[in-house]
């Protein structure tokens, strides 16, 4: 039968035990179990224990094994935060910025975003669908199960649709699982420049009950960001998308600090995202009201600005997660090997807490902490195999990729 397998003897069995984000010193505790062994049936996981204790009582013979003497087993990662189906690229862009510009500046003059929403809206679907299946094959390689993927390249109904129905059918035809968010108000279009409270509108009207009605998101989420949407656009738009009954997101105090943490927090967000200009007073209420606090460290490195005060909101109880950000502009790059490094070596986070940042917490930013992100019987089959005997080889091995298997749903489906 499809999904039944045995993996057996591996010298850490990470379970990142739990189904709920893990905040503060919580975030430590990864649940090792020494030569670990777990079964999956059907896809989905039915025991986890010792190597001896589990060979008592489940006949190998009835499975797929694998022996992982030598190796750590760990859940899936969690990308909880990309916007990876974009039509064309803005090499030319980070070139730009090498020589100085911001990435306000750029975005300012008519680039940036808009520069990615033209290309998106000239792409073909069957086009989109062709660079969203080759990054989603990057993704899986790095050890990713599941990913979050925005809209918001679009800014037109047309468009936007296009991006999500993209994601529909991808998830559908490709061993990653994709979480959908809406992204409708990422830019101002240029035709609503000065007119911000308009498109905001239009997006409530037009937009955000077909995207409800179709269920082609589960989250909507808004750049609150000087120049670009104001927190009160914020609430607006998502107290609406809430009223709908979707769950939201903000990308909250990337460059300015406008209080999109605060408004996080008052809206019960599921997460906020970004954050290098969080006040104190947003980490403080991110943390009462649970708001995973998503960190995109890579976006930082990219930007060459300073990064998210990581160790500081887990010291003061924060649920941290941890993604690539992945996206043509601001953060090319899909590679969880490198968000491991930054977030280790510039963020100060232990090995523990980035692996918790990037399994259960993730699953938490994007709702399924009940069904992924651990190694716990109920859960999804989800999970890699380092090349390494210990968790602790994944910062170590800077910024290279110690997967050596990804199994998806009980099922083998990369292998190095
Ligand atoms: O999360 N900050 C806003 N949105 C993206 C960047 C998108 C782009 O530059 O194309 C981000 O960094
Ligand atoms: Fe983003």
């Amino acid at each position: 039968m499809k999904g039944n397998l045995l993996i057996k003897n591996a010298s850490e069995l990470v379970t990142c035990s739990g189904f709920e984000a893990k905040s503060g010193s919580e975030m430590s505790d990864l649940h090792v179990i020494l030569d670990g062994a777990v079964v999956v049936e059907e896809g989905i996981i039915v025991a986890v224990g010792k190597t001896e204790d589990i060979l008592k009582v489940y006949d190998e013979s009835k499975y797929e094994v694998i022996d992982a003497s030598g190796k750590a087993v760990l859940p899936g990662f969690v990308d909880s935060h990309t916007h990876f189906v974009f039509g064309g690229y803005r090499a030319e862009e980070f070139n730009w910025r090498l020589r100085g510009d911001s990435y306000m500046d750029i975005m300012e003059r008519g680039g940036g975003i808009i520069n990615s929403v033209k290309a998106t809206r000239e792409a073909s679907k069957e086009e989109l669908l062709a660079v969203g299946k080759k990054r989603l094959n990057s993704m899986l390689a790095f050890g990713v199960t599941t990913v979050e993927g925005k809209s918001g390249y679009g800014l037109d109904f047309d468009t936007e649709i296009k991006q999500l129905e993209v994601m529909e059918e991808l998830d559908k035809n490709h061993p990653v699982d994709i979480v959908r968010t809406f992204l409708g108000a990422h830019a101002v279009p240029k035709d609503y420049k000065g007119k911000e409270d308009e498109y905001i509108d239009y997006i409530i009207k037009e937009v955000l009950p077909v995207v409800k009605e179709r269920n082609l998101a589960e989250f909507c989420d808004i750049f609150c960001e000087k120049n670009v949407f104001t927190v009160e656009q914020s609430r607006t738009l998502l107290s609406k998308a809430k009223e709908l009954g979707m769950k939201v997101k903000i990308h909250a105090d990337e460059i300015v600090q406008l209080g999109g943490a605060e408004l996080a927090a008052e809206l019960g967000a599921a997460s906020a995202d970004h954050l290098l200009q969080a006040s104190d007073k947003g980490i403080e209420d991110m943390a009462k009201a649970k708001v995973v606090s998503t960190l995109l460290p890579c976006t930082a490195f990219s930007l060459r600005e300073h990064f998210a005060r990581g160790r500081e909101m887990i010291d003061k109880g924060c649920s941290v997660a941890l993604a690539t950000d992945f996206n043509p502009g601001s953060c090319f790059t899909e590679s969880i090997p490198l968000v491991f490094a930054l977030a280790c070596l510039q963020m100060r986070l232990t090995i523990e807490e980035a692996i918790t940042a990037l399994t259960i917490n993730g699953a938490a930013a994007v709702g399924r902490a009940e069904s992924i992100g651990s190694i716990d019987a109920g859960k999804k089959g989800d999970m890699v195999i380092l090349e390494f005997p210990s968790y602790k080889y994944i910062p170590y091995h800077v910024a290279v990729s110690t997967v050596e298997t990804v199994i998806k749903n009980g099922e083998v489906v990369f292998n190095k």
